[in-house]
């Protein structure tokens, strides 16, 4: 919303959010595309850092009843976040020069949406220790696989 107003400054309308939900036997997937300008390909990954944000840092105040709703730069890395664990995803879609489409992947089934969580035991401190980057996630089904190890070694 913040890039459809900044965009169309000077316009005296606003082009609309559109928002699109579809369920699916698999996913439940939910689109949002803007026309707010869009962001170049190279500095797609670069929004989803903490902290990173182009809006002006929020003011604070202490009885003000409306609360900042960006600036703080990290609405996508959370939301990402969020979505993986609930085995789904966020992706960015962008037309530089025209708008964004943000795509949030859910599981359909709450069956399937079981939490997926970082691993903490001596086969993923190893990945750790080590200069190739690791893969924090796993499926709860088949790791981790040494649980019986894990309480000796936190
Ligand atoms: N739909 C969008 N169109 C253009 N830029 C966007 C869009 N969504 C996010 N961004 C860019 O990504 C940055 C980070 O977004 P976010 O993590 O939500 O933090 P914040 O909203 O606090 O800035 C924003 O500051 C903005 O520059
Ligand atoms: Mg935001």
């Amino acid at each position: 919303m913040r890039a459809t107003v900044e965009t169309h400054e000077m316009s005296p309308t606003l082009p609309p959010i559109k928002v699109r939900v579809s369920l699916g036997t698999e996913d439940l997937t939910i689109k949002m595309s803007d026309r707010g300008g869009g962001v170049p390909l190279r500095k797609i990954e670069r929004l989803f850092s903490y902290m990173y944000s182009t809006a002006p840092s929020p003011v604070h105040e202490d009885n003000s009843r409306n609360a900042p709703l960006a600036g703080f730069g990290y609405g996508l890395p959370i939301s990402r976040l969020y979505a993986k664990y609930f085995q789904g995803d966020l992706q960015l879609y962008s037309m530089e020069g025209y708008g964004t489409s943000a795509v949030i992947y859910l599981k359909a089934l709450s069956s399937e949406s079981v939490e997926r969580l970082p691993v903490f035991n001596k086969s993923a401190l190893r990945h750790y220790q080590t200069s190739i980057e690791a893969d924090d996630w796993c499926m709860p089904s088949r790791d981790p696989k040494k649980l019986g190890n894990t309480k000796r070694i936190l």
